[in-house]
């Protein structure tokens, strides 16, 4: 890999601190980071002994260099003291204010160092894990400093930018920033980062469909009754109040990752295993998902917050914030058409679990009325975490004189099947754009079908806060116990179809 320099604006955050840090010291101790110290100089006779690579955290507290690798060690904990202490040395601070040109003309000076001492340009990444209020302002500065360009003129080629999620609030502000990214980047250059994307689970799923034969054939409206997507967190908004107050679950979990995983279950099978066909196939299904009208949100999607979280840290007393969404919508492509899709996610709920179920239609009493028949028959079963792996359940004879039928799992576990836990999906993510790779990165037009179908349903609730609106009830926040399942409504709006969660 050629010698890189890593931004990373907001390096005391949250994502910096769970994420980023952590993947790149595990990079580096598997040594997909280079030797740290190793002569990266491309001309070898001027005996330029740069780094392989570098991290500069840019943040808005005043540290050295030492105060900051002591400060990221303490938040990330390593668990090889001897490889952390290399690590750090390439770990540098660069402090400054989102809207002030100081902090950028400073890191400027830094990046030069950094080219000189390697006597080359090196790749820059400048990834922006702030809060996405900041994402224009530093964007702005990235473009008026020229540090987009990277080092010499029109070298842009040696920049890349990444910026997570929530990638803007609405359709309209995504469409924004993607029109300010487009004006200071090439498309070549833009990584949109859903890490989701980046899990082994989710990338097995083009796998698992497009290569063995036997799933294909019956994975249609034909022989599919319905889709099951649940995503769950034990654990609430933690530290992160101000975020996640002004955010909410549909923003935070169901624009992104929810949505993706719906698209990896839904669509047709790329032209081929290139970038674009695979973004292609991506985009054409999530563009597929029929938007659930403003008018009927309140009978489709049930909206929840869990008991105690007005009282959390930084949320509003009287936060209307939801931390729960279950919804029902269809995918309008001739594969899928009439089959419904419940997708459920929800903070401090009954168990951490990420799972999508594909559930048969229920042949078994053609043949086996009269012995009874398992109310829910085969099913697909796709742990995304934890334990991952996949599992069919399959309807089995009893043993013993009489017939009487059971349903049991056939499973695979990808750590008992290839005796390793499955990577952070993080170290995917920063390997994909240390490489240029963007096949796992959203292109815009995923992200403004997601934003369009989440943007009405956001429009059916704020129908119902309007001043004065006859539909004061329409969409009402249930507040359900914590460590639960959400609230009972959930229950309902499958219910009514006559099916039940998995
Ligand atoms: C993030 C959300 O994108 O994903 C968090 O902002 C959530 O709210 C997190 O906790 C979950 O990621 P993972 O990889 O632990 O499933």
């Amino acid at each position: 890999m050629s010698p890189f320099v890593f931004v990373i604006f907001g390096a005391t955050g949250d994502l910096a601190r769970n994420k980023l840090f952590p993947a790149l010291f595990k990079l580096f101790k598997n040594g997909q980071l280079g030797d740290p110290v190793r002569q990266a100089s491309f001309d070898k006779t001027q005996d330029k002994q740069g780094k392989q690579f570098y991290i500069i955290g840019f943040a808005r507290r005043p540290f050295t260099n030492e105060e900051f690798r002591k400060l990221i060690g303490e938040m990330v904990h390593p668990d090889d003291q001897n490889a952390w202490g290399e690590f750090i040395q390439n770990i540098y601070y660069q402090q400054g204010l989102f809207d002030q040109e100081k902090g950028y003309l400073q890191l400027i000076e830094k990046l030069n160092t950094f080219d000189q001492e390697v006597g080359a340009c090196i790749t820059r990444v400048f990834y922006l894990a702030t809060q996405p209020d900041n994402y224009e302002t530093i964007l702005g500065f990235l473009q008026s400093t020229k540090l987009s360009e990277g080092c010499g003129q029109g070298s842009s080629k040696w920049t890349r930018v990444a910026i997570e999620k929530p990638f803007g609030k609405d359709l309209k502000t995504a469409q924004m920033l993607d029109k300010k990214l487009a004006t200071i980047f090439d498309e070549k250059q833009i990584f949109r980062v859903d890490h989701y994307l980046g899990k082994e689970t989710v990338q097995n799923m083009i796998a698992f469909r497009f290569a063995n034969g036997i799933f294909e054939p019956v994975w249609n409206n034909k022989y599919i009754d319905h889709v099951q997507v649940t995503w769950d967190e034990k654990e609430g908004i933690k530290d992160r109040g101000d975020f996640f107050d002004g955010v909410g679950i549909l923003r935070d979990v169901a624009q992104n990752h929810l949505m993706q995983l719906v698209a990896a279950v839904s669509m047709e099978q790329p032209k081929s295993f290139s970038k674009e066909d695979v973004r292609d196939a991506r985009a054409g299904a999530i563009k597929a998902i029929e938007c659930i009208n403003p008018e009927d949100v309140s009978s489709a999607v049930v909206r929840g917050q869990y008991e105690g979280y007005r009282h959390e840290k930084d949320v509003s007393p009287d936060s209307t914030t939801e931390t729960f969404a279950a919804m029902k919508f269809f995918v309008n492509t001739p594969r899928f058409t009439g089959v419904p899709f419940y997708v459920r996610a929800g903070k401090k709920m009954a168990q951490n679990l990420v799972e999508i179920n594909i559930v048969f239609i229920q042949t078994c009493h053609i043949l086996f009325k009269e012995y009874g028949c398992p109310e829910i028959g085969n099913v697909l079963k796709i742990r995304i975490q934890p334990d991952e792996g996949i599992g069919m359940r399959v309807i089995a004879k009893r043993p013993g004189g009489k017939v009487a039928l059971e349903t049991v799992d056939m499973k695979f576990s990808y750590e008992d099947e290839f005796g390793v836990k499955v990577n952070d999906a993080y170290e995917k993510v920063l390997m994909d754009i240390l490489s240029g790779d963007q096949m796992l990165f959203n292109r815009s037009d995923e992200l403004e079908s997601s934003w369009e179908f989440i943007t009405k349903i956001l429009q059916g609730w704020s129908r119902e806060a309007g001043s004065g609106s006859a539909r004061k009830n329409e969409s009402p926040l249930y507040v359900y116990k914590q460590g639960t399942w959400g609230p009972a409504e959930a229950n309902e709006l499958i219910g009514k179809d006559g099916r039940k969660w998995l």
